[in-house]
């Protein structure tokens, strides 16, 4: 069948370019469905690595076409600079298609989250400050210009002219700031324009029109289940909906081509920016983590925090989006930790929850009632099929499945293609 999602199962960073990587053969479109460049995969093109923030990774396949769905907000800045960097290195940037309906992300949304942030002191939230934020406030709030504006001046200009003109007294009369220069932004979009005119599709028809074809397609989500907007922690959250059902929404296609729901989890938890974290170490196991984990953000370079593996988290993740199957990444991280823990359940108040509470300060007071697990002192990075793993490793990985009730497809021991290993007769 011929869709697929694909997100994060915890607050990002869970590895999903790994996923693309290793079901890219058989697919024919990867769609970003949400967020923006406030996402990050590191990619090895050329030998070089690369950290895209925007393109679906699926650009490196010359038999992919890469799609931003409606639902992504765009920098058209950043978009363009990505573009030519993958240019410098010989990949075909043609087969990059952007969704008119896309937002855009403009000056004033990073000017004002800069000052919001910096207003918000010790509650802020600690986004990318990319603007991700006020941008999808203005699309709401039906103020926003969308990638289509581009292409008629007119049009632009009179939007712009009437947000800024809102935007100018917030940020000049509330938080102290120069006002912004409407001509100043129309120059700097219309050379954006120029350059991505060739860019621009229906993306929802042509992802239909390619599904009727029996083409294959891959929504692609950014952050992860527990940053969605609705589902997850709020308000420490993107502004977007990562959780698969908003991958329909965004690309424009019915349910009925979806046959599989990937959920990408790594073998312990990792979150950038603040928000309750109930698995959460900060001594010696949260250092061994980062440092073998390589747990800092691809886009902001912030240092990840580090926790065990929540099967808390990870059941609620399956309930909303609907998993058929899991991916979980970096299992060599945990190598010579043994024990390893693993939160089978949070207590309250002296009451067990099995699942995520349903009220936020419940959440904030949770702590984890753990299970230990023996683990394994082998490095696993060598290791090229499921079961040459040490048996440890495989009761693991048993363990956290049976927890969660989805099936494992694939565990990866690091970042090459080879060291993804399918779980015998489960892989599709
Ligand atoms: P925003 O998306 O920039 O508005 O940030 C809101 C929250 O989401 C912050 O806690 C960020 O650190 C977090 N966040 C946004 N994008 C990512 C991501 O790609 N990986 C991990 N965390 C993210």
């Amino acid at each position: 069948m011929p869709a697929s999602i694909v997100l994060g199962t915890q607050w990002g960073d869970e590895g999903k370019g790994k996923v693309v990587d290793y079901l890219a053969d058989r697919m024919d479109f990867v769609v970003r469905y949400q967020g923006g460049n406030n996402a990050g995969h590191t990619v090895i093109a050329e030998g070089q690595v690369l950290k895209l923030h925007l393109i679906p990774s699926g650009i490196l396949y010359p038999h992919i076409t890469s799609v931003i769905a409606d639902g992504v907000v765009i920098d058209p800045r950043v978009l363009l600079e990505e573009m030519d960097t993958l240019t410098g290195l010989g990949v075909d940037v043609s087969r990059l298609l952007v969704s008119g309906n896309a937002h855009l992300i403009m000056p004033y949304h990073l000017e004002i989250e800069r000052v919001v942030e910096r207003f918000l002191g010790k509650n802020a939230l600690g986004t990318t400050k990319r603007g991700i934020g006020p941008a999808y406030g203005d699309k709401a709030a039906r103020i926003g210009l969308r990638v289509q504006d581009l292409f008629d001046p007119k049009i632009f200009r009179e939007k712009l002219d009437v947000v800024l003109r809102e935007k100018n007294v917030v940020l000049t009369k509330v938080y102290g700031r120069l006002p912004l220069e409407a001509d100043r932004i129309v120059e700097d979009y219309a050379g954006y324009a120029d350059r991505l005119r060739p860019h621009l599709a229906d993306t929802s028809k042509l992802l239909h029109d390619g599904l009727r074809e029996g083409r294959r397609v891959m929504l692609e989500g950014a952050q992860g289940t527990l940053l969605d907007l609705d589902h997850g922690t709020y308000p420490f959250v993107t502004s977007s909906n990562p959780v698969a059902g908003y991958a329909l929404a965004s690309a424009g296609i019915g349910p009925v081509w979806v046959d599989r729901v990937i959920g990408v989890t790594k073998a312990y938890v990792t979150r950038v920016g603040a928000g309750p974290f109930p698995t959460e170490e900060t001594g010696e196991i949260a250092e061994t983590l980062v440092k073998r984990g390589g747990e800092f953000g691809t886009t902001t370079g912030r240092r990840r925090r580090t926790g065990w593996f929540d099967a808390v988290i990870l059941r609620y993740a399956a309930r909303i989006n609907g998993f058929t199957e899991l991916f979980l990444t970096k299992l060599d991280v945990l190598s010579e930790l043994s024990p390893i823990k693993v939160c089978v359940a949070y207590e309250v108040d002296g009451d067990r929850y099995e699942d995520v509470p349903p009220h936020q300060s419940l959440f904030h007071r949770a702590t984890p009632v753990f299970e230990k697990v023996e683990g394994w002192w082998e490095d696993l990075g060598d290791v090229r099929s499921f079961d040459a793993l040490p048996a440890a490793a495989r009761s693991y990985v048993k363990r956290l499945e049976d927890l969660v009730g989805v099936p494992m497809s694939v565990v990866s021991v690091g970042p090459a293609r080879e060291q993804s290993l399918p779980v015998a007769a489960r892989e599709a």
